[in-house]
């Protein structure tokens, strides 16, 4: 019997190991910009610090409402050029740190030489892949993406992966465009994969829980979701 118990425990493990490795992609040419040979760091940096990107002109009261304490440990996740990591770096100080992940190893370097050029010790940058972070388990405290959750090729098993290296107890933001008729920007409406319900929802599904949608002075057609593990 008990034989019995532990070689079901074992399938059913597997069955799960085997569905996140053969979940589809859902958005499979979502990232072939960020994965050409041919990315150019600098330019992607002016694009994403545009005065008419919303989620540029907010960051420092995005920054704020995180909250975020000396000593604390942070994975910015899809860091691109690194606009969030730099800031998140200067709030969790010297005794902090930051993880910047990306799929593209450009951005990486690109980041990697602006924190050794502005002295950024606790900047560290770590090579993503589109179904994982390759983050150490619960090594983080908390977890921050930045209109990247709607590039996850693998979203269930992302979010299963980003479960795993936050600290129980560790905070997710979710900064995402929203993406609603008559708000949304057409081409936010095709290049958007879901509308936050459903982020929500496949957040959720992967064991977070939504503590709150965090109000920041800017967001309009942005928000900003604050989960916990
Ligand atoms: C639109 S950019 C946003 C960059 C940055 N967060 C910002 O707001 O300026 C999306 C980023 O997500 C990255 N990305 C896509 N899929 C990823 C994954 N599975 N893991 C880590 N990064 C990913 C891309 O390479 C790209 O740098």
């Amino acid at each position: 019997m008990r034989n019995h118990v532990i070689a079901t425990i074992f399938c059913l493990g597997a069955f799960a190991g085997l569905a996140a490795a053969q979940e589809a992609n859902v958005a499979p040419t979502i990232n072939e910009n960020f994965k050409s040979a041919s990315l150019d760091a600098e330019n992607w940096a002016t694009r994403f610090t545009g005065e008419s990107r919303e989620v540029y002109n907010a960051r420092m009261d995005v920054v704020k409402a995180m909250g975020l304490k000396p000593g604390d440990r942070i994975a910015d996740i899809g860091a691109g050029t690194g606009l969030y990591t730099r800031l998140f770096a200067q709030a969790v100080g010297p005794t902090g740190d930051v993880y910047a992940n990306d799929i593209a190893p450009k951005f990486l370097a690109y980041i990697a030489q602006n924190a050794a050029r502005d002295g950024l010790k606790n900047v560290e940058t770590v090579q993503g892949g589109d179904r994982t972070t390759n983050l150490p388990d619960a090594s983080v405290d908390v977890i921050f993406n930045s209109d990247v959750y709607h590039h996850f090729e693998y979203p269930m098993t992302m979010n299963a992966d980003l479960r795993r290296a936050l600290k129980p107890g560790g905070r997710m933001y979710v900064l995402e465009f929203e993406k609603l008729a008559g708000l949304s920007s057409a081409n936010t409406m095709t290049h958007v994969r879901a509308p936050k319900e459903t982020v929500i929802a496949e957040i959720t599904k992967a064991g977070f829980t939504l503590v709150e949608q965090v109000k920041v002075p800017g967001l309009r057609e942005n928000y900003l979701l604050n989960f916990r593990r």
